[in-house]
């Protein structure tokens, strides 16, 4: 039965982009089926994919009647991997969506159909807490949050943690919290002190793996890559490889 993951932090450029294209294609490459859902109208993991922004898209899935099935894309690249792509017009979905009657369960009834394909399902979440990801939200067993370890970088969080609880609480009773990874980590004392407080605050829901900051990651998405084909021995594949490990494992203890 296929896992559903939603990447969400309403704060922009922490890393939810990055780490779904590179966990999704780290995970695929080790074996696992795995479906990488564009929930950003920016489409930066449709692009960074080196897929085309133009076709159909999850707008046509959650707002028209589009099956998953017919709008989904094999990755040119690696094996295993399939992203549902966005577009711009996803943007018009917050207000569509919410004139729904079921408007907070579009993305859940669209994947429905194909969740059962997949070992994992990633939802890529766009930079805020709106109608979308919401729906991302009401759709997930869990949720993943990447904190960037910078300063700020538990501002908002609380925000963050109380969405997922009413979402949990009125619409979806079993959303979890899959973790907290840190990303763009440097050897600075300001991201050693995020670093700390994110561990002291959250536990071991904390992954132990951090993504260090590293330019490999930066640039691999103009390339249309993920890092692991960009550049396989960097930095950067060598932690979202450690990632997906840690994943698996906790994945296997949780269900122990
Ligand atoms: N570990 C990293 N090292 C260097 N650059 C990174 C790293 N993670 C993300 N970036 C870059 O930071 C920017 C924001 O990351 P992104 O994943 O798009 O964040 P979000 O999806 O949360 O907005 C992008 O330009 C991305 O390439
Ligand atoms: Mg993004």
């Amino acid at each position: 039965m296929g896992k559903i993951v939603s990447l969400a932090n309403q704060k922009g450029g922490v890393g939810k982009t990055t780490t779904s294209i590179n966990l999704a294609a780290c995970l695929a490459v080790m074996g696992k089926k795995v479906l990488l859902v564009d929930a950003d109208p920016q489409a930066n993991a449709t692009s960074g994919l080196g897929l085309d922004i133009n076709s159909v898209n999850i707008y046509d899935c959650i707002i028209g009647d589009v099956k998953v099935s017919e709008t989904i894309v094999k990755s040119p690249d690696i094996k295993n991997l399939w992203i549902l792509p966005s577009n711009i017009n996803l943007v018009g979905a917050e207000t569509e969506l919410s004139k729904m009657e079921d408007g907070h369960f579009r993305l859940k009834n669209a994947l429905s159909e194909v969740k059962d394909q997949y070992d994992y399902i990633f939802i890529d979440c766009s930079p805020s807490l709106g109608f979308t990801t919401v729906n991302c939200l009401v759709a997930a067993d869990s949720v993943l949050i990447p904190v960037q370890c910078e300063y700020f970088a538990l501002e908002g969080l609380g925000k963050l943690l109380n969405t997922v609880k009413t979402v949990k609480a009125k619409l979806n009773p079993k959303l979890d919290i899959e973790g907290f990874v840190l990303t763009m980590y440097s050897r600075t004392r300001l991201a050693n002190q995020v670093a700390f407080e994110v561990k002291e605050h959250f536990g071991h829901l904390t992954f132990e793996t951090i993504i260090q900051r590293n330019v490999r990651l930066s640039e691999a998405p103009s390339f249309g890559k993920p890092v692991l084909l960009h550049d396989a021995a960097s930095v950067g594949s060598v932690n979202y490889i450690n990632l997906a490990k840690e994943f698996v494992k906790r994945e296997k203890r949780a269900k122990e």
